[in-house]
């Protein structure tokens, strides 16, 4: 039984580990100008650099619509704190599954936006051909090449993050974020939202992040393991964030659910005196994520306002657990626990924010003797309704 766990562990264990490789998703820089050169990267159906999603389409959209489902949607929230604040894009994001059954206005001027790592979501296939007879052109961010939603699109951002065989997505995951800041710096500079000297420093930004994981399955895998083992038997965890890092405390309670079986909720933090403060006691352990890109006043704006939500919880007996940048001593004499990551540009903090959500879960299945690959009741790819 123990090696036929470790054995299903094991996918799980290596896609998480996989992450700071996969990375091809970064855009080609011209070495004489700071543009990213996003339409190498938006493919046709043939593989080809697409033309029929032009630089003036991407120019002309007047929204975006994102419709995907579990941890793709996750994806899908985070984007849209990129696309707005970069592109200055107004983004809606819907559930696949409710987008189809809710009669959506038409709005042939908005791109529609899939996000799946299979590309074989039948929800999301379903949205797609909502959007498309809506009048939308439609653009997938997939991990699978050939695909149906591939098929059906007219452009194809790959994320070749490499075949995720856990049920849990993991290093998809990290691959979709990439690939939507990817999009988002491009959107903003089709759209004259961005400058040459923004531009090179959010590439630059984007560059260290794989280095950057690196560190952190490196520091953190040791803190997560023991932080599984103070926790493995807590029956609720909450996980908070505010702005673009709440998806990931989305994410973290969604990691946490599928794999160990544990209740988690992901909450925004400051709604947490309109209902779920009502929960905290001295055993419900709470994830915060109070990450902050100091360079950037509404980053520290926020983190300040999560700090008083931090200390709401403790007020109240609840067992913090926070992710923090590091050099941030200020926030170990608040909490029990602090998981320190690199620091880094605001919007992408979220895809070094999730690797110890990601592990922390995997740690949390394993001693509770979960089969991490292949939950109960869960299947890779939903094909059916
Ligand atoms: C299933 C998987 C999830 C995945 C979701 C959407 O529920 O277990 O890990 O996030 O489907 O899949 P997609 O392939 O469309 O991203």
């Amino acid at each position: 039984m123990a090696l036929a766990l470790g054995l299903a562990a094991a996918a799980q264990q290596r896609q998480t580990r996989q992450q700071p490789l996969k990375l091809p998703q970064v855009p080609l820089i011209r070495a004489s100008t700071t543009l990213v050169d996003v339409p190498v990267l938006v493919l046709d159906k043939q593989g080809q650099p697409l033309e029929s999603l032009s630089r003036d389409d991407f120019r002309a959209f007047n929204a975006v619509r994102i419709v995907a489902c579990g941890t793709s949607w996750h994806a899908a929230l985070a984007g849209k704190f990129m696309i707005e604040r970069l592109a200055r894009l107004p983004v809606d994001v819907d559930y696949a599954s409710e987008y189809r059954y809710r009669d959506p206005i038409p709005d042939s001027s908005g791109l529609g936006l899939l996000i799946t790592q299979s590309g074989e979501t039948a929800d999301t296939i379903a949205a797609q051909h909502e959007l498309i007879a809506k009048g939308s052109k439609t653009l997938a961010i997939c991990n699978v090449v050939g695909s149906a939603v591939t098929r059906l699109a007219e452009g194809v951002i790959t994320t070749n993050a490499g075949p995720e065989i856990g049920v849990a997505s993991t290093k998809a995951f990290t691959a979709q974020l990439t690939a939507l800041f990817t999009l988002a710096l491009y959107l903003a500079q089709v759209r004259g939202q961005i400058t040459d000297r923004e531009s090179l420093h959010l590439v630059n930004e984007l560059s260290r992040i794989p280095a950057q994981i690196e560190e952190i399955l490196r520091t953190v895998d040791e803190t997560c393991h023991e932080l599984a083992r103070a926790f493995s038997t807590a029956r609720d965890f909450l996980f908070l964030g505010r702005g673009i890092h709440y998806p990931i405390a989305l994410e973290g309670a969604l990691k946490l659910k599928e794999i160990s079986y544990i209740h988690a909720e992901g909450y925004p933090a400051g709604e947490m005196k309109h209902g779920p403060n009502a929960l905290i006691d001295e055993t419900l352990p709470v994830v915060c994520i109070a990450t902050q890109d100091p360079g950037d006043p509404s980053s520290v704006l926020k983190y300040e306002k999560t700090l008083s939500n931090i200390q709401e919880v403790t007020a109240r007996g609840g067992r913090v657990i926070a992710i923090a940048i590091q050099g941030d001593t200020h926030i170990a004499q608040l909490v029990e626990h602090v998981i320190h990551i690199p620091q880094s540009h605001e919007l992408l903090l979220p895809i070094l924010e999730v690797i110890p959500l990601q592990l922390l879960a995997y740690h949390m299945a394993v001693r509770r003797g979960c089969d991490v690959d292949q939950p109960r009741n869960l299947a890779k790819s939903v094909t059916v309704e």
